[in-house]
């Protein structure tokens, strides 16, 4: 093995565990993850179900949510409906992106 190749053997031992504590400490939910994931995922079946306005689901008058938990928990139905493998951070970025631009709970 030459010297080269040995510093980048070592200069990757030393960055991975950097990347690995960085991951770790993002707790905080992230909307605007939030909403792309909700874009890509959540949209298309809200525009049809609302006639062509996606938002109106969370903004009509007779919305279903009422609270911060009951969000959630619609959140996590819809993603097993549309069969979407996302983590609890995940569930909570979208949770976030909903609160803070429909909700306001
Ligand atoms: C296959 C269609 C479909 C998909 C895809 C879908 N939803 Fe829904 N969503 C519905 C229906 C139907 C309702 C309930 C409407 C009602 O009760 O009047 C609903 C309602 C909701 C509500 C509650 C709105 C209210 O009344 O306050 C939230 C929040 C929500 N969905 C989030 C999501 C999220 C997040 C995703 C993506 C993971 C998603 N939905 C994907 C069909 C869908």
């Amino acid at each position: 093995m030459n010297l080269q190749h040995k510093i980048l053997q070592y200069k990757t031992l030393f960055f991975l565990p950097f990347c690995l504590l960085l991951s770790q400490t993002t707790f905080a939910a992230n909307p605007a993850h939030g909403k792309d994931l909700h874009d890509a995922n959540c949209q298309s079946c809200h525009t049809s179900l609302m006639g062509g306005n996606p938002d109106l689901i969370y903004t009509r008058p007779d919305r279903r949510v009422t609270s911060i938990n009951g969000l959630r928990n619609q959140v996590t139905r819809c993603k097993t409906t549309v069969g979407v493998a996302w983590p609890e951070d995940q569930v909570e970025d979208v949770v976030e992106y909903l609160n803070t631009n429909f909700y306001k709970l």
